[in-house]
């Protein structure tokens, strides 16, 4: 794992998005893991700048997303489909039936859950992931005790993270679903490579335990010290509990791969 830290939020989404593009140019036709929630409209706002200035080309590029709702129809804003139309896809050069979120409407959950392992397995696996990390440590909605190889299933959402959400919802945690469907923390884990991006004081506590605690199932996020291949991308406001800040900032500054990211 490689943790770099940035001084401001907005820099930190800048760096997410300039390895996303970095990976879609050498790789037109990427299978990209996407999130929601707010920490990647920074991202999403700058892949979309990147792509009028540039002309990035999405027109090959597939998608997966981490999770939806169960019980809100795609066209209702509160979704993550519409979540993802409005923030990404109308507004680039992306082929809407190369996106997938999973169908928290399909009636029969289960065979949804499985068709959406089957596809992304048919697509040749993910090659990036794109991740945020939630209040109760979760990363997609594997909540507190997901099993470390969990696949795409239903879930329970906890209290924290209904709380969380609640500003979606007009403020009121009752209003947000009780539960979603979620890519496990083992199908998370088979993505080539993972870029996790935190923002923000709020998340500090949580992610120092995910990045420099143990490896639990408490915390879903701490299994991506498993993972060969992944990053994790912090402002300063986020990066406050890590205690291993300055050996993190001498990486960046000394690794060669980093050297066009310097200021
Ligand atoms: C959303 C998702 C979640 C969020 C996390 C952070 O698709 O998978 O894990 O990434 O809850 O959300 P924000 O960015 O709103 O703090």
């Amino acid at each position: 794992m490689e943790v770099i830290i940035r001084p401001t939020a907005e820099m930190a989404a800048e760096l997410v998005a300039r390895l996303v593009c970095g990976r879609l140019r050498s790789k037109p036709d990427l299978v990209l893991g996407l999130a929601t929630g707010r920490t990647m409209e920074r991202v999403y706002d700058r892949l979309v700048a990147t792509q009028r200035s540039e002309g990035l080309d999405f027109s090959h590029c597939r998608t997966f997303n981490l999770d939806e709702y169960i019980g809100i129809p795609a066209e209702d804003d509160h979704s993550y489909r519409y979540y993802m139309n409005h923030h990404l896809f109308s507004r680039i050069n992306i082929d809407v039936s190369n996106t997938h979120v999973p169908d928290g409407m399909a009636a029969d959950l289960r065979a949804e859950t499985a068709r959406y392992e089957r596809a992304i397995r048919e697509a040749g696996g993910i090659d990036v992931q794109l991740l945020g990390i939630g209040e109760a440590g979760h990363i997609g909605f594997n909540e507190p005790l997901s099993a470390l190889m969990s696949r795409t299933r239903e879930k329970a959402l906890t209290p924290i993270t209904r709380q969380q959400n609640a500003a979606m919802f007009g403020g009121d945690p009752n209003k947000v679903p009780k539960r979603a469907l979620t890519m496990g923390v083992g199908t998370i884990l088979d993505s080539r490579e993972l870029l996790l991006l935190a923002t923000g004081s709020a998340k500090a506590s949580i992610l120092a335990k995910a990045v420099e605690g143990p490896i639990t199932a408490m915390i879903s996020a701490s299994a991506m010290q498993l993972h060969s291949n992944c990053k994790v991308i912090v402002d300063e406001e986020a990066a406050r509990d890590l205690k291993e800040r300055d050996y993190y900032n001498w990486i960046f500054q000394n690794e060669p791969e980093w050297e066009e990211f310097q200021d």
